[in-house]
């Protein structure tokens, strides 16, 4: 229903090992035939159920006999939809509430009253016809209701932290009520995705875009489980990469028994970034570069008729923007819209999987520990960290800086405990002193993050002494580079790439 924590349900519903897919509220039954629905969440949403262009429950949903659980705005369409009524209280309420619940079997195992997080304006004031409220709090009658059959509302958030209880009630609803088995783990996600690979690819041949990250070296594996040799991957050099990162991914897959080869693109991709400085413009170019170079070396490798690509969850989910109201923040390569003339079909065997799952998967199939803890690496590379104009120099300034970063970071031992951590080269410039001189260099922001899947994140708290020697490193050893600042802005509101 267009809620921000819409992807964070699915994550804590995989994450008791049930299988779970995002989908809209425009869903009909036959999207969804190949996945034995053993149960539907419907989630909070930006709307209120009376707005003219509000998005509604299917019809088929409330009328199959799939269990339901409404969260907030889910609740309120689910009572809407079957004859209750909703009102709009005079206050947003906004924060912790404790309910006191009557032990439906929902709230099995949890403490009474529970601390849960509330986040609404609009509240169930008539109960539908057979509905029964099984939870209150001080502000809201009907903090949860159900049909005692197999509908089920709930007022507050359970798939937010702020509601520690929360995943027990999940686990209620997924296993008491939908009765859901804990299928889906690494082996089960690796059997699944050979089978789907082999029978979409047939004995056709595909090529993988490796670019040496976490995605699409575990892509390129499980796709070479499936059809081993139908596999040709080619890692394209677009010049945008870490230092030394060709070298590095050149030796590890080497090493795999692999058909791999690596291009040469760096000219052709400078040159089409010449002068740009949109971000989004930067990302479009780098895409279509790609595939372009991918069509030219698909062309020389003979016939070829699909592209694997490491495209992982929240890149659909946030390119796409499933549900109502999600905008697109940023086109990510790797997911834009392929050009017509483009032949090759795609393959993506992580698209349903977030990054925390990816790496389980890496591990399921042997991937070394350097490749599958890897920090994630943007597909358009340091075009997106380079603020402004995308040139050899500034590539090289940004590479030495990014270098000392991770250097530093090792070093302290946290590489493994961030999300992520890199430099970005901005494009101002401030006044320093240096020795004796003046000095008007330019500023390198360091960001570091800590998340659990990239739709949100936080900034990372590094300790003084690390931020220092960066700090005096980056000064010290990259010329024109004459100050440093701590990116402190955790996303929302900010993203974790500046561009
Ligand atoms: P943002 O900046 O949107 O990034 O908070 C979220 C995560 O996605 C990575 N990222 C990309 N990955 N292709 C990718 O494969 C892209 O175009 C792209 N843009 C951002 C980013 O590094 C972070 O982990």
């Amino acid at each position: 229903m267009g809620s921000q924590t819409a992807a964070l349900i699915a994550r804590r519903v995989r994450e008791l090992k049930v299988y779970c897919e995002l989908v809209p509220p425009t869903i009909s039954p036959q999207d969804i035939q190949h996945l034995n629905l053993k149960g539907v969440i419907v989630s909070g949403g930006p709307a209120s159920v009376h707005d003219k262009r509000a998005p509604h429950i299917p019809d088929w949903i409330l009328k199959s006999e799939l269990p339901v659980l409404g969260i907030c705005y889910g609740m309120q369409d689910i009572a809407r939809c079957l004859g209750g009524s909703v009102a709009r209280a005079s206050k947003r309420e906004f924060g912790p509430a404790r309910v006191n619940h009557n032990k439906n079997t929902l709230f099995a195992g949890m403490p009474n009253p529970a601390d849960v997080w509330m986040s609404h304006s609009d509240y169930v004031e008539k109960m539908p016809p057979e509905f029964v409220s099984i939870a209150s709090t001080n502000s809201v009658q009907n903090a949860a209701i159900t049909n005692n059959h197999k509908l089920f509302g709930i007022q507050f958030h359970p798939e937010v932290v702020h509601t520690p209880q929360g995943t027990d009630l999940l686990a209620n609803f997924i296993f008491k009520i939908c009765k859901c088995a804990q299928s889906w783990n690494p082996e089960t996600i690796v059997n699944f995705a050979i089978r789907t690979v082999r029978s979409q690819v047939g004995d056709a041949h595909a090529l993988c875009a490796l670019s040496g990250g976490v995605d699409s070296a575990v892509a390129a594996t499980l796709v070479h489980r499936a059809i081993d040799r139908q596999l040709s991957c080619v890692f394209v050099d677009n010049g945008l990469m870490r230092l030394g990162e060709k070298q590095h991914i050149q030796n590890t897959f080497q090493d795999m028994n692999i058909d791999f080869q690596v291009v040469d693109a760096q000219n052709k991709f400078l040159k089409n970034l010449t002068g740009v400085t949109d971000p989004e413009q930067k990302r479009i170019i780098v895409g279509k570069t790609f595939i372009e170079v991918f069509e030219k070396v698909a062309q020389k490798i003979g016939k070829v008729d699909f592209l694997v690509q490491g495209t992982t969850y929240p890149d659909v989910i946030e390119s796409a923007g499933i549900g109502h109201t999600s905008k697109t923040i940023k086109s990510h390569h790797n997911v834009g819209g392929l050009p017509k003339k483009m032949k090759l079909e795609l393959v993506e065997p992580l698209k349903y999987l977030f990054k925390d799952e990816v790496r389980k998967v890496g591990r399921e199939l042997d991937l070394p520990d350097h490749i599958v803890n890897r920090q994630p690496y943007p597909g358009p590379g340091l075009a997106i960290r380079i603020i402004g104009k995308v040139t050899p120099q500034r590539i090289q300034t940004l590479q030495r800086a990014d270098a000392i970063v991770l250097e530093e970071i090792k070093n302290a031992g946290l590489y493994n405990d961030l999300w992520q951590s890199f430099a970005v080269l901005t494009n101002t410039q401030t006044v320093g002193v240096q020795g004796d001189d003046r000095t008007y260099g330019y500023v390198v922001a360091i960001r570091a993050v800590t998340a659990t899947d990239a739709m949100t994140a936080d900034w990372a708290r590094l300790p003084d002494a690390v931020l220092s020697n960066i700090s005096r490193r980056i000064i010290n050893e990259i010329p024109n580079i004459n100050r440093v600042v701590y990116d402190i802005t955790p996303k929302p509101p900010g993203t974790i790439e500046w561009e």
